[in-house]
């Protein structure tokens, strides 16, 4: 019984010391389990797949496990697999030689070159071609790659960890996700569960993220009350702790600090849930927060708006053209370039005021603050991929 009870208190010891240490904080017996896993697997070797939804803390968890590594003074290399268009996807990863391809004046060396001895990280690995996959699975074989445009074998010593909020199991039974791979990584797989199944999370979560919030900025914060606790546990969290916590941080500053319950919670989720502005205005509800859903929904069908004008105006005006072969199969036909060079042509008097980059750099960032970042849901929302977003977050500089 003494021994027991010694164990069980290691146990809480330690698992304590991992939230503060690593930033994942939670209660809940899934969190417990994750932290027994990563303490379990980090030491070794081995790959590990990570599984969730958006915002559920894959990367936190991928860094935990290689700061509990021993190749924690080597470099972690994250790579979002999503984000790089396809044709330069295999020159990324494993380098290239001079005179690869069009555009390869030097040696480059890849992402897995770089990370020898250390850790890389394929976030959205779901992404990948099948032909940079087959490359991984070498790798992971026999440690062994060639650099685009080269015969000779080199070696790297890397440990993988891989991430997706995809079901690798469906994308295999589509043929977008090759069999052999996904059983070499799914060896260790951590599943993080969505925050609407861990609600008993919420509160360490809430008081986590308000209190290092109101000390960063200096802010006295009166807090929730219990109801308010309550309101967030019966929310869905499509964003998951991603979305709360902006939310908390959100609240904090526009309420200026006072303390908030159920209705100022509400005001809020009304305010940002997707799923309201189709329904009638209620009436029972504070003049202030009637306003705010009238200019919130004007806003929404604005950008709609925007957003079909825009259309129209690529469709119409100007005539589609080839944009070079790497910047991938899925890229928009037209580039911000394309319409600069139009512009230059119209007479001054004909210039607009907004560009149309412009136009769409706003609608953009826009579009990423009503989704918290979250770019699945706003590629989504744009109808655009999301690999043509993270080019375009890129070229236009945008701070997501
Ligand atoms: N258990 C947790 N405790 C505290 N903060 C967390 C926890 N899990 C996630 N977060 C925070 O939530 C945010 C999202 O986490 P993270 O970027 O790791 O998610 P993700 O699963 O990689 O999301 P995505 O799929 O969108 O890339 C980060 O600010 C992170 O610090
Ligand atoms: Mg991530």
């Amino acid at each position: 019984m003494e021994l027991n009870n010694q164990i069980n208190k290691d146990h809480e010891k330690r698992f304590l010391n991992f939230q503060k240490e690593s930033g994942i904080y939670g209660t809940s017996e899934a969190i417990q389990q994750i932290f027994d896993t990563i303490e379990q697997v980090a030491p070794s070797d081995i790959s590990v797949l990570i599984n969730g939804e958006s915002g559920t803390g894959k990367e936190l968890v991928a860094k935990e496990i290689h700061r509990r590594s021993r190749r924690a003074n080597n470099p972690l290399i994250i790579v979002n697999c999503g984000a790089i268009p396809e044709g330069i996807i295999e020159s990324e990863l494993f380098g290239h030689e001079k005179g690869a391809f069009t555009g390869a004046v030097g040696v480059r060396k890849g992402f897995f070159e770089t990370a020898d001895r250390g850790t890389i990280f394929l976030d959205e690995i779901g992404e990948m071609p099948l032909s940079a996959q087959v490359k991984i699975l070498r790798i992971l074989e026999g440690k062994e790659f060639t650099r685009v445009g080269s015969s000779v074998a080199k070696r790297t010593n890397v440990r993988v960890i891989a991430a997706t909020n995809k079901s690798l199991e469906q994308e295999v039974q589509n043929g977008n996700f090759r069999q052999d791979l996904f059983f070499r990584l799914r060896a260790i797989t951590i599943e993080l569960p969505p925050l609407r199944s861990r609600k008993e999370d919420i509160p360490l979560l809430v008081d986590k993220f308000s209190q290092n919030y109101c000390k960063d900025n200096r802010i006295n914060f009166a807090g929730f009350d219990e109801t308010a606790i309550t309101g967030m546990q019966n929310y869905p969290w499509a964003g998951n702790i991603r979305e709360l916590k902006n939310l908390v941080e959100s609240m904090i500053i526009l309420e200026k600090g006072r303390k908030i319950d159920e209705q100022v919670l509400a005001k809020y989720l009304n305010t940002f849930d997707q799923g309201t502005r189709n329904l009638p205005i209620p009436v029972n509800r504070p003049t202030d927060q009637v306003e705010r859903e009238f200019i919130y929904r004007a806003l929404i069908d604005l950008k709609n708006e925007i957003s079909q004008l825009r259309e129209l105006i690529l469709t119409r005006v100007f005539p589609p053209k080839r944009l070079k072969s790497w910047e991938g199969a899925d890229a928009t036909v037209f580039s911000h370039e394309d319409a600069h060079v139009v512009y230059d042509d119209v007479s001054a008097e004909a210039k607009p005021i907004v560009s149309i980059p412009g136009m769409e750099k706003k609608l953009i960032e826009e579009t990423l603050s009503r989704f918290s970042g979250n770019k699945r849901k706003a590629a989504l929302s744009l109808k655009i991929s999301e690999r043509t977003l993270y080019r375009k977050i890129k070229e236009y500089k945008l701070p997501f």
